[in-house]
């Protein structure tokens, strides 16, 4: 909560179960997240996914996650920043 400002809210880590992917579980997750979040004052949600994940990728955009142009590369990968208002 509150990274890296106020009324922004950070995903740091999310997945599902291989036994449910691709069944909108992910969706209706995020979906009820981003209510909550909403409902109690925030306004963006922001989070990273690894560059060349086109399974990530995919499923945050098809979520309503843009990406803000902020990347940050580690030794072995480049993060990409995404980010959706509520
Ligand atoms: C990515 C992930 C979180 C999505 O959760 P989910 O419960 O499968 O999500 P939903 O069923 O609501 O959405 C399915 C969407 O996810 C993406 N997706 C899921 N599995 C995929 C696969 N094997 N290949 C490509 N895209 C895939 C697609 O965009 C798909 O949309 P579509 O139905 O229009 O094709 C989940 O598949 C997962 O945990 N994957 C493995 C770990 C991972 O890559 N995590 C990302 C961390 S940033």
């Amino acid at each position: 909560m509150a990274y890296p400002d106020e009324l922004t809210a950070f995903i740091g880590f999310f997945m599902t179960d291989v036994s449910v992917q691709n069944t909108g579980m992910g969706s209706k997750i995020i979906n009820g997240l981003c209510a909550y979040l909403a409902r109690i004052g925030m306004v963006n949600v922001r989070l990273g996914w690894v560059k060349g994940n086109p399974q990530a990728e995919h499923f945050w955009h098809k979520n309503g996650f843009k990406e803000t142009g902020v990347t940050y590369d580690t030794e072995n990968y480049t993060v990409i920043v995404a980010q959706r208002g509520l």
